[in-house]
């Protein structure tokens, strides 16, 4: 073999064992229940497990088997069936879906299909499929929802069914801020083959200097937000914020109850006192800007993220994670499944950034208080229904992946975003503040 083909047939094993990896997942979290759960639905936030199963074939069929390897439909009568943007996820089980034989049928029938083509396709013929992409988006996408599967397992009523080892233990102390130095950085992406249109392109940002706490809020700092009346208080909250709150009835966590004097949580179905060191998870974005303002401070901005995320202020350059450029590993950060619950504060030394931020990467998703926009230069690839239509919408964006993320679906440079009051979603978050120029 050519050193081109060599890395051509690396690239091919390399892809098939993704695909490999994510419908290992899928499988684990669909043949955890029966039938009837898999058909249920558990919240009208959720769509039921058999439909995620069955859109993660039919996305793969359109994209590897139709349009990538040019095969005749499997099963075109369905693609309406399972078009995300054809039914909200609350009208998703009075459709006519295919029962969960037929779809385990239907996913494994793609998936010959799909490795068939990825056999066979030349991988530099089109961008499309430059480097693995077409196949990269649809791990991704199996990835996703298997993370949106985890989600409705924890909104799923009943005995656990889901087994993991807990996270790792505290190694390290983490307190207090990060000071990040004002001046230009890199943020978003050109060279990760996998990275989506609304990471790219790489353009420089010029942030100021300001402060960012070294890990994210643990329950034991929101639960003395709670016991302060936070909830209560109008003050720290924004207006639309408090309004949700007072018609939504927030005033814990979602998963939280009350516990003698303390709190306890529901973790796919299990139920233990709230361990005070783990990030908090479940809270809407207006919990985390409430809390903030509570702590006399405010959440990091999409770029302030990024830069504590990314920035070597011994380079200058921008790293693909906290870390530096390797893919994660179990000793980098809490993502992929591997554990049921955000691993505590302290946990991860490995993966500080160079400024000394940890747990950026895995535990919970951090929001920021940015809405979703094209980077300057944005281009729709593939496709608009990606992004672009979500671009100016009623959202908030969530930064580095969750305990349930996998690593291919978690860059330096991924964006996710949510409407700020869920909180089904695995949501944490840190928080930021202004620094002067004499704390320079
Ligand atoms: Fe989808």
């Amino acid at each position: 073999m050519t050193q081109d083909s060599e890395h051509r047939h690396d690239m091919r094993l390399t892809t098939a064992a993704q695909l490999e990896r994510a419908r290992a997942r899928t499988t684990v979290l669909t043949d955890a229940v029966d039938d009837a759960d898999l058909i249920r639905q558990h919240s009208p936030l959720m769509s039921p497990l058999v439909w995620d199963l069955a859109h993660v074939g039919n996305q793969e069929e359109l994209w590897l088997v139709r349009d990538v390897g040019g095969r005749e439909p499997l099963r075109q009568d369905i693609d309406k069936l399972y078009d995300a943007f054809r039914h909200p996820r609350r009208d998703r089980p009075a459709l006519p879906l295919l029962g969960p034989a037929e779809a385990r049928a239907y996913v494994h029938e793609v998936r010959d299909k799909a490795l068939d083509v990825l056999d066979r396709v030349r991988l530099d013929e089109r961008r499309l499929v430059a480097d693995g992409f077409a196949f990269g988006m649809i791990v991704q996408h199996e990835q996703q929802h298997d993370e949106t599967m985890l989600a409705t397992h924890q909104l799923r009523n009943g005995p656990a069914v889901l087994h993991a080892p807990a996270p790792p233990q505290t190694r390290v102390p983490v307190t207090g801020e990060v000071l990040v130095p004002g001046g230009p950085f890199t943020m978003g992406t050109d060279t990760e083959a996998w990275a989506l249109d609304n990471e790219r392109p790489a353009h420089t940002v010029d942030v100021a200097a300001f402060a960012i706490d070294a890990a994210p809020v643990t329950n034991s700092r929101y639960a003395e937000f709670i016991a302060d009346g936070g909830y209560d208080d109008p003050r720290w909250w924004s207006e639309r914020g408090w309004t949700h709150r007072q018609k939504a009835g927030l005033d814990a966590p979602l998963h939280w109850h009350r516990d003698g004097d303390g709190w306890a949580y529901t973790r796919f179905g299990r139920t233990e006192p709230v361990i005070g060191d783990e990030p908090v998870v479940h809270v809407c974005f207006f919990e985390a800007q409430a809390y903030a303002a509570w702590a006399g401070k405010r959440l990091p901005t999409e770029a302030e993220w990024e830069k504590a995320a990314r920035f070597d202020p011994a380079t200058g350059r921008s790293r693909r994670y906290p870390w530096g450029d390797d893919d994660p590993t179990p000793r980098h950060a809490n993502l992929g499944q591997r554990h049921l619950a955000p691993a505590p504060v302290g946990a991860y030394p490995d993966g500080a950034s160079p400024l000394g931020v940890h747990q950026l990467i895995g535990d919970v998703w951090e929001w920021v208080d940015s809405g979703f926009h094209g980077y300057p230069g944005f281009t729709v690839f593939p496709y608009a229904e990606y992004s672009q239509v979500f671009f100016g919408g009623d959202y908030r964006m969530l930064r580095g992946g969750s305990f349930g993320t996998d690593a291919a679906a978690c860059r330096g440079t991924f964006r996710n975003w949510d409407h700020p009051i869920r909180r089904q979603i695995f949501s944490g978050f840190r928080c930021a503040r202004d620094v002067t120029p004499d704390a320079l």
